[in-house]
C-alpha cells in the first residue's frame, strides 16, 4: 500500500482515512455546540491519527478535531500528514477553520498536494454529502516563518 503515489490519495487511503474520522466523531466532546466533529490524518508512511472537538465550559478553550488529530499524530513521533479527512453532520461538510488550516500547514511542504476531504453524514451515519479540496486553496497565503 503506498499513501502517496503519482494519482495523489489512493481511493483505498481516502477510504480509510473517511472511515476513521468517521469513527472518531463518535467520541466528541460537543455538550455546547451538540456539532460533533471527526478529523484524521493520513501521512506519509501510511499512518493514520484521529481526532475528535474537544468543548469546553469556557468556550475559547474547545480544540476542534484537526488539531486533536494533529496532537496525535506529533504525539506518536510522525510529522509528515498529506491528506485530511473531515467528518460533520450535513447537510452540508463542514470546512477546517482557519486556525486549523494554519496548524495543518505547519507540517506540510507541499500545500498544492495536501487533499482535505470533507464529508458530511446523516444521523444514522450515511454519508449525505462530500467535497475535496487542498489546503493551498483553502489557506492561500499561508503565514510561515521564514528568516
Ligand atoms: N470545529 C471543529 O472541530 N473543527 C473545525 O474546523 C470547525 C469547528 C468544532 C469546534 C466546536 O466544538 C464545534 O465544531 C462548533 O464550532
Amino acid at each position: 500500500m503506498s499513501a502517496r503515489s503519482p494519482r495523489g490519495l489512493e481511493p483505498a487511503d481516502e477510504a480509510r482515512l473517511v472511515e476513521a474520522a468517521r469513527a472518531v466523531r463518535g467520541h466528541a466532546h460537543a455538550p455546547y455546540s451538540r456539532y460533533q466533529v471527526g478529523a484524521a490524518l493520513l501521512t506519509r508512511v501510511g499512518h493514520v491519527y484521529a481526532g475528535c472537538n474537544v468543548e469546553n465550559a469556557t468556550y475559547g478553550a474547545t480544540l476542534c478535531a484537526e488539531r486533536s488529530a494533529v496532537a496525535a499524530m506529533v504525539a506518536a513521533g510522525d510529522r509528515e500528514p498529506i491528506a485530511c479527512a473531515v467528518v460533520t453532520a450535513g447537510p452540508r461538510p463542514g470546512a477546517p477553520c482557519g486556525i486549523c488550516r494554519q496548524v495543518l500547514i505547519e507540517f506540510t511542504r507541499e500545500a498544492r498536494k495536501f487533499k482535505v476531504v470533507m464529508v458530511a453524514e446523516d444521523s444514522r451515519g450515511k454519508i449525505t454529502a462530500k467535497k475535496t479540496g487542498w489546503l493551498a486553496e483553502l489557506l492561500p497565503s499561508a503565514f510561515r516563518l521564514e528568516r
